[in-house]
């Protein structure tokens, strides 16, 4: 019996959600050990004050948990158990801001009909109301972001339904159309990428990545863009490979050459180089474009975050490339960087561990990136 007490005291104890026991008058009789956290209060100092005095959680419409018509003393008097799903955790020894919190209250019975006592679980939810609220931020956005792309398609249709039109506008109409569907695919795709990447629902298939053929993909891709500009691929044949995912090793050098080509001049050039040292690829990629003001640097790898600059709105983008970019480097265990002279050009770096100097018997993993 004794040893039975023990393990149910340490089940109390070490639940993983703040957890109050409480006596049929509300009397406190322990707080385990997240509760404690939560609220401040060491247990010894709580066990025998009223409740009232540990904890004031209130409902949306002001309801305070502990008070004489709250849900403490309904599920003492009536024997029903109570459920929140949002409530506010006031007066915290811990800190003056509320926590957001949901509760339920579970009366228990030892003998008769008339509960003995109750156990008040508080589950700390900003986490997860967090999440949510990300998402929600996410979607607001990405809706206000499509619709430009949207609007231009339906002109775009109209003209071409309305009017009749020679066979070159309506083949100049369609390339327009063309290219507004191109820029919405792409948008979805990152709005795609970026819910992946918050929700930590992206993982990483770590392997060897062999860097040549990922940077000789990557130059072929890129160059129809480049409408004047040049490009200098140079990356050594005997680079050693990287531990990662080609796809997402892929993904960000694409993304890095796409702003260098779309943020400098056509009659430009964009260097495109990797080399290792002991224990990493470097990939650098410079352009002589319009540059980075020093005020806009820190908040570049935020998400939708583009410059308030003129050279920067004339072109299309919705300030997702580099939240992806950074986000992907982090999950393979790299580093990014960014030097930029207004006006001179740019240069984005990427360290990627080498191979060899990571275990090869790395598992999948998933990371969030926030
Ligand atoms: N090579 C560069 N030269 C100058 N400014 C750059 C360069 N790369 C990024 N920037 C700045 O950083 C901002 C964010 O880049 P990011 O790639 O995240 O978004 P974007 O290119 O605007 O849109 P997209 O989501 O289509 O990539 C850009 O809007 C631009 O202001
Ligand atoms: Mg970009």
């Amino acid at each position: 019996m004794a040893r039975e007490r023990t393990l149910s005291e340490q089940a109390f104890e070490q639940f993983p959600q703040a957890l109050m026991l409480v006596d049929r008058e509300a009397t406190v009789l322990s707080l385990n050990a997240v509760g404690e956290r939560l609220t401040g209060w060491a247990s010894r100092d709580a066990i025998g004050r009223p409740a009232a005095d540990i904890l004031e959680v209130r409902t949306e419409t002001g309801v305070n948990l502990c008070a004489p018509n709250g849900a403490l003393r309904r599920a003492l008097r009536l024997g029903t158990r109570i459920n929140t799903h949002f409530a506010y955790l006031f007066r915290l020894r811990t800190s003056d801001d509320p926590v957001r919190v949901s509760y339920s209250v579970s009366p228990i019975r030892l003998k008769g009909k008339t509960p003995d006592a109750a156990v008040i679980i508080i589950h700390d939810v900003t986490p997860e109301l967090e999440t949510i609220e990300a998402r929600d931020a996410l979607m607001l956005a990405a809706s206000h972001e499509l619709k430009t792309p949207l609007t231009t398609l339906k002109g775009l249709s109209e003209l071409l339904l309305d009017f009749d039109l020679s066979e070159a506008q309506r083949r100049e109409l369609l390339q327009d159309l063309h290219g507004q569907a191109d820029r919405m695919e792409k948008l979805i795709g990152d709005i795609l990428a970026v819910s992946r990447i918050d929700s930590g629902r992206i993982s990483v298939d770590f392997s060897r990545v062999d860097i040549g053929s990922v940077v000789d993909h990557v130059c072929d891709e890129v160059r129809p863009m480049l409408k004047g500009r040049t490009l200098k691929c140079r990356a050594p044949e005997d680079l050693p490979p990287v531990m990662g995912e080609a796809r997402k090793l892929h993904q960000i050098l694409v993304n890095l050459l796409t702003n260098a080509i779309k943020y400098s001049e056509p009659g430009t050039q964009i260097t495109f180089n990797a080399r290792a040292d002991q224990s990493a690829v470097r990939f650098e990629v410079s352009d002589q474009g319009v540059g980075i003001r020093k005020e806009h640097m820190p908040r570049l790898f935020e998400k939708f975050y583009r410059a308030d600059d003129p050279l920067v709105r004339r072109t299309s983008g919705t300030g997702l490339g580099l939240y992806i970019v950074r986000s992907l480097v982090t999950m393979l265990g790299g580093q990014v960087h960014v030097r930029s002279r207004h006006g001179k050009g740019t240069v984005f770096t990427v360290i990627l561990p080498r191979a060899e100097a990571t275990s090869r018997t790395r598992p999948r993993v998933a990371v969030g990136a926030h």
